[in-house]
């Protein structure tokens, strides 16, 4: 049991100023902040984030969409990080996302949901260090 995971609030939620209201939630689910920041990825830096999908269908889509404005990107630390933040963000498809998680009250679709969580403690550490450099990691 790792005690990080990697985030980020997509493109659609930042647009819709949801940013706020999302950070405050994962605040009070007893994260803290280990390392955070704003930045428009660009298609290439998108695309190499997501390679492991790069055989799916919806890859074009995911690459577009994730290039298509500003994220929130962090790292965020507490007990049993990984799977708890799953259950506080919800399933991927917003339609059957549990009441209460946050893709429930600010996704739209699957393609668009929201927010991203690391599926396990390896992908965790992956994605933080791919977008943060040890420097911006506390
Ligand atoms: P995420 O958990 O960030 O990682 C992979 C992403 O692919 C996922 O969120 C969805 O946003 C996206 N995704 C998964 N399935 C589909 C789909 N059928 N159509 C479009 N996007 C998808």
């Amino acid at each position: 049991m790792s005690n990080r995971t990697f985030t980020m609030i997509k493109p659609d939620a930042f647009r819709k100023g949801h940013s706020g209201a999302i950070l405050d939630q994962i605040l009070k689910a007893g994260y803290q902040i280990k390392a955070m920041k704003m930045m428009k990825l660009s298609a290439e830096k998108a695309g190499e984030f997501y390679a492991v999908h790069k055989e799916r269908p919806f890859y074009g889509e995911l690459v577009e969409f994730m290039s298509s404005g500003p994220i929130v990107a962090a790292i965020l630390e507490k007990d049993n990080a990984v799977e708890d933040f799953r259950k506080l963000i919800g399933a991927t498809d917003p339609a059957k996302a549990e009441e209460g998680t946050i893709r429930k009250q600010f996704a739209a679709s699957v393609g668009e949901n929201a927010i991203h969580g690391s599926d396990s403690d390896a992908n965790a550490l992956i994605e933080g260090s791919f977008m943060f450099s040890g420097l911006e990691q506390f």
